[in-house]
């Protein structure tokens, strides 16, 4: 095989194969090296994908038990067949990652199997499996390394007990009392999974309230709605220590407010309380720099500190840790480095919590215009009076949209409720197109969908929604 590539991508999530596939568009050679025996990284080995497979059969099971009853449908004796649930999940992570091989294969990506290492600016080292390393050179390199789960301190992950999400989308029995440390993303994806089949669930969070950085009103109404499921939380805690007697876990949390020590023995505990940069010892010794949170440091071009070396994705010190952003920054990096105008806009980044209901916001949240000093309107509309939602029985939440107070421009939305996840796309558009509400409201939305909420909040920002 030659070894001469024009573009060198390492890793290959969903930041680093898109970026290669966008790079062999454009007429570059193109390598992408991986050291796990599948394409797709977190995202679609252990991360988006088997969680979102997760969640979407236990919510049938979950329906099938509690609500088709309701509708009519009569089906008796609902069993659960774990092994099966995770096949499912096993088989649609393998045709992905299968997709991503062929999709190299259509566009002659090269994939280089093993473990890369940045030798030098046009360096890049491939070991095996058998410990062989190849060296490969490249005109430009982009490290795409992702991201891996952190934990407390002295707190030790052995994906037996004391699980990662890696070990939370892999349980062999359902256990009957689950832990979760971390009220974020992970945590509260997870914590669904496991209460619809049937695990006793508390979420322990050291903050006064669950989904950091969401809007507030989302985040009371979003721990309402998982209460009500059945899930248990402890705010305001802090985890001082897990440890595993018997085989069963001990959690010690204390309450940062009246310092009152608890308690809980449990099955399992899935710490789920963020996750840090993936910086292997070849970018320490290169010396590309880092932030203060152990990140790349990349400016809009996505250098970093070392000419020809790029960066995008997890690894870097922009935007939040998302599979989207790093796919966005993939496609940008590759137009700059064939001298287009590559670009990612970090104030339209949507983010989704896949629950049921779903949670999903675009833009800013009231807290962050309140710092920065912007006068602003809110419209809401509730999926009560939407009338998709009520003819499917999924009446929970709302839809909210901040706008400028002077010129109507909108600055966020937030939605909670059944497709939360596939709405926000609407709001990411128009924001993206700089939108005023008004412009949402004239837009024609077809009915009878969950979407017309979206123009009804619309209507709201100026106090005139027809429906509430
Ligand atoms: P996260 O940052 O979303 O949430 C971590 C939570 O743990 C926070 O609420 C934080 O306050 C809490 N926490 C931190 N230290 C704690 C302590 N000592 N005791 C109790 N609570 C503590 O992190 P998470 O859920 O681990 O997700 C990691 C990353 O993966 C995120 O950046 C997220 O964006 C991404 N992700 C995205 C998904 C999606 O798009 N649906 C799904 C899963 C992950």
């Amino acid at each position: 095989m030659d070894s001469n590539f024009d573009v060198i991508i390492v890793g290959s999530g969903p930041g680093g194969y898109v970026c290669a596939i966008r790079s062999a568009q454009l007429g570059f050679k193109t390598a992408c090296v991986e050291t796990r025996k599948t394409l797709g990284g977190t995202c679609l080995n252990i991360g988006c994908i088997p969680s979102k497979s997760l969640l979407n059969s236990s919510e049938m099971y979950h329906k099938a038990r509690h609500e088709f009853n309701n509708l009519g449908i009569e089906a008796n004796n609902i069993k659960l067949n774990l092994s099966k649930m995770m096949s499912n999940k096993n088989k649609s992570v393998l045709t992905l990652t299968k997709g991503i091989e062929f999709l190299f294969k259509k566009n002659k990506v090269t994939h280089l199997k093993g473990k890369g290492s940045i030798l030098s600016k046009d360096t890049v080292g491939v070991t095996d499996v058998s410990g062989k390393q190849t060296k490969y050179k490249a005109k430009k390199i982009v490290i795409s390394t992702g991201s891996t789960h952190t934990s407390l301190p002295g707190i030790k992950i052995d994906e037996k007990n004391i699980v990662s999400s890696t070990g939370a989308i892999s349980f062999e029995k359902v256990p009957k009392n689950l832990i979760v440390i971390g009220g974020g993303y992970i945590g509260l994806e997870l914590s669904s999974v496991w209460k619809r089949l049937g695990s006793n669930v508390t979420v322990i969070e050291f903050l006064d309230h669950i989904i950091p950085g969401m809007d507030k009103d989302i985040s009371i109404e979003f721990q309402k709605i998982l209460n009500k499921q059945g899930i248990n939380f402890k705010l305001n805690s802090k985890v001082t220590a897990v440890n595993v007697v018997k085989g069963k876990a001990v959690v010690d949390f204390t309450n940062n407010k009246s310092a009152k020590r608890e308690r809980i023995e449990c099955d399992k505990v899935l710490v789920a309380v963020g996750r840090k940069a993936n910086i292997g010892k070849d970018i320490s010794k290169l010396g590309i720099k880092l932030d203060k949170k152990q990140k790349i440091q990349v400016n809009e071009k996505f250098e970093t500190s070392i000419k020809n070396i790029y960066a995008i994705g997890d690894v870097i010190d922009k935007g939040p840790m998302l599979a989207h952003k790093a796919e966005d920054e993939g496609i940008a990096a590759a137009e700059i480095i064939a001298g287009q105008a590559g670009h990612v806009n970090y104030e339209v980044i949507p983010s989704v919590i896949y629950t049921s209901p779903e949670v999903a916001m675009v833009g800013k949240t009231e807290v962050q215009l309140k710092k920065e000093n912007i006068e602003y309107s809110v419209g809401k509309f509730p999926f009560l009076a939407n009338s998709r939602a009520k003819v499917n029985n999924e009446t929970e939440g709302f839809v909210k949209i901040i706008a400028d107070k002077k010129t109507d421009k909108v600055l966020g939305v937030s939605i909670i409720g059944r497709v939360a996840g596939t709405m926000i796309a609407e709001a990411a558009i128009a924001m993206e197109f700089g939108a005023s509400a008004e412009d949402i409201a004239r837009t024609c939305h077809a009915h009878p969908t969950h979407g017309e909420a979206v123009k009804e909040a619309a209507l709201a920002v100026d106090k005139r929604p027809i429906h509430f």
